[in-house]
């Protein structure tokens, strides 16, 4: 009945891959096909990013075969896998930070001129072609440091797109990108497939999957559980084949008794330091209790993570108006003075901000609470392995040891690690930017429950999400921003996706 499946550009065939410790790899099959989406799900540490790894030439130690156009092929690197056609957006970004955007789009690749060097001019111009497709507005010029997370990734994805591939692997594109982002990206997607490029795509957002996908595989454990087109399954019964269980129950928030107000905000502005006269952030009043979970939504740009920044003591004295913790009103001109009063930042970059990547899980779990880990003057070994086994578990961070390093995680892993190396601080005051980005579902409700017991341990939370299902479930009330202003109040029963949306979204008409 169904149409025969299109050419096959690229398979892996029995592919297994050890690492010390793990077969995260056992006997793996999969096909990328021509002008399709071809999606890979699975949970935290399933295989997916070492699979696309392999078929991108990062790791060539592996068993098993690939072929590219039915000819069997082995790269020697991923500028060999590039030249014969095949580019990956990474999980992790990779850009050199104090580069332009346009030298980090064709680093190693420059185009050259008649006389042999590189010709800055044509560089510049095809760097803005790149950006219009992606309808990003910064100027090619521009450092990368300077670009927040979201922005990195888009040059991350123009840096693909340069490379003109005809196999195209994005892992977890849309992480750190807004909704409008993401669907500039799926128009882009549209338009590589049709003109036949063969694109993988990783995620853990399921609606994407629906929207996207045409073929879906599902790995677990590191095993092929299955592959098929998308029309021949459902999201619940590929939930199901990646979990292998029964789903767990959703995550429903309870409603803890709430205590004395711990943090009031008070007309707070952070002015623009590159446009006199303009704000980043413009009068944001606000007031979290104990017991209390704020979310804060708005689309990129809006000021979420700037407010979350500015709270914490990183802006220093360009940050006008008042703060009040339990009452008392503080000046936060530095991080130490902010975690002083009690508290936590869980910054949105968690890679760069968050973990010491040749640390094991077990350092980089205590690294910020050893305190509480002496016993007259000295580390308690035992107690501090008993406390990372109980995070560990909790939040399932698939590991075969707490000594395991961190580089060795898979990234949804390596986010649930900064996690608890934060909330083992025992802050009074959490402000969690992101909080489950690039964590599976199931993982997600784990970290929901988490958050839950906070509140119910008297904690009070802040906590910014793009999506808007999650920041409904785990939010009591919810304040929205729009262009660094406050564009909504919301409390539990006003919730709803259409309203926190429509206050979220500029040039209301
Ligand atoms: N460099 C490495 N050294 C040792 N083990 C590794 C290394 N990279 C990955 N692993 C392990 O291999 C397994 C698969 O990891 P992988 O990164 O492929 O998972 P993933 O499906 O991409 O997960 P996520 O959704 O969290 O990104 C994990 O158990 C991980 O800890
Ligand atoms: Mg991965």
């Amino acid at each position: 009945m169904y149409e025969s499946d299109p050419e096959i550009l690229l398979e892996a065939r029995h592919i297994s891959k050890q690492f010390p410790g793990v077969l995260a790899l056992n006997d793996v099959g999969f096909k990328v096909y021509a002008g399709k989406v071809n999606a890979i799900v699975g949970e935290n540490g399933a295989g997916k990013s070492t699979l696309m790894n392999i078929l991108s030439g990062v790791y060539s130690d592996y068993q098993g075969e690939v072929l590219l156009c039915g000819r069997p092929v082995s790269f020697s690197g991923t500028a060999d896998a590039q030249r014969q056609g095949i580019a990956m957006i990474h999980q992790e970004l990779n850009l050199v930070p104090y580069l332009s955007i346009a030298q980090n789009i064709f680093l190693g690749r420059e185009p050259l001129n008649a006389l042999g060097l590189i010709d800055f001019p044509q560089m510049k111009r095809d760097t803005v072609d790149l950006l219009e497709r992606l309808h990003f507005d910064e100027s090619p010029e521009k450092l990368v440091i300077d670009l927040r997370p979201g922005q990195q990734q888009i040059v991350e994805i123009a840096k693909a797109l340069s490379l003109q591939a005809k196999v195209l692997i994005m892992d977890e594109p849309t992480s750190s990108l807004s909704e409008k982002e993401a669907g500039i990206l799926f128009r882009l997607i549209r338009e590589l497939t049709e003109n036949g490029v063969g694109v993988v795509y990783i995620t853990h957002k399921m609606n994407e999957i629906s929207l996207l996908a045409d073929y879906v595989t599902v790995l677990r454990d590191g095993c092929f559980i299955e592959a098929c087109p998308m029309e021949q399954t459902s999201v619940d019964e590929l939930v199901r084949k990646m979990v292998g269980r029964e789903r767990k129950d959703f995550f429903i928030k309870r409603q803890h008794r709430l205590g004395e107000c711990l943090l009031a905000v008070k007309d707070l502005c952070l002015r623009d330091p590159l446009r006199e006269g303009k704000y980043r952030l413009k009068d944001i009043s606000f007031e979290v209790y104990a017991g209390q979970v704020l979310g804060i939504y708005g689309l990129m740009g809006a000021g979420r993570t700037e407010l979350m920044e500015a709270l914490f003591g990183l802006y220093g004295k360009q940050v006008e108006g008042r703060v009040f913790v339990k009452g008392r009103q503080v000046k936060f001109n530095n991080t130490n003075a902010a975690v002083a009063e009690g508290l936590a930042l869980i910054p949105e970059d968690r890679k760069t901000e968050g973990l010491v990547l040749d640390m094991s899980i077990e350092q980089n779990t205590t690294l910020a609470s050893l305190k509480n880990f002496l016993k007259h003057g000295l580390l308690s070994f035992k107690k501090e392995r008993a406390t990372v086994e109980e995070m560990r578990s909790k939040l399932e961070i698939k590991s075969y040891s707490g000594l395991q390093l961190a580089s060795q995680l898979s990234g949804g892993n390596q986010q649930k690690v900064v996690l608890s190396k934060w909330l083992l601080t025992k802050p009074g005051i959490v402000l969690l930017d992101e909080p489950t980005r690039g964590i599976d579902i199931h993982s997600k409700n784990e970290i929901y429950k988490l958050m839950d017991d906070l509140a119910g341990q008297g904690m009070a939370l802040v906590v910014v999400s793009s999506e808007l299902p999650e920041i409904m479930a785990v939010s009591d009330k919810i304040i929205c921003l729009c262009e660094g202003r406050l564009s909504g109040r919301f409390e539990r029963d006003e919730f709803s996706e259409e309203a926190l949306l429509k206050a979220a979204l500029p040039d209301k008409a």
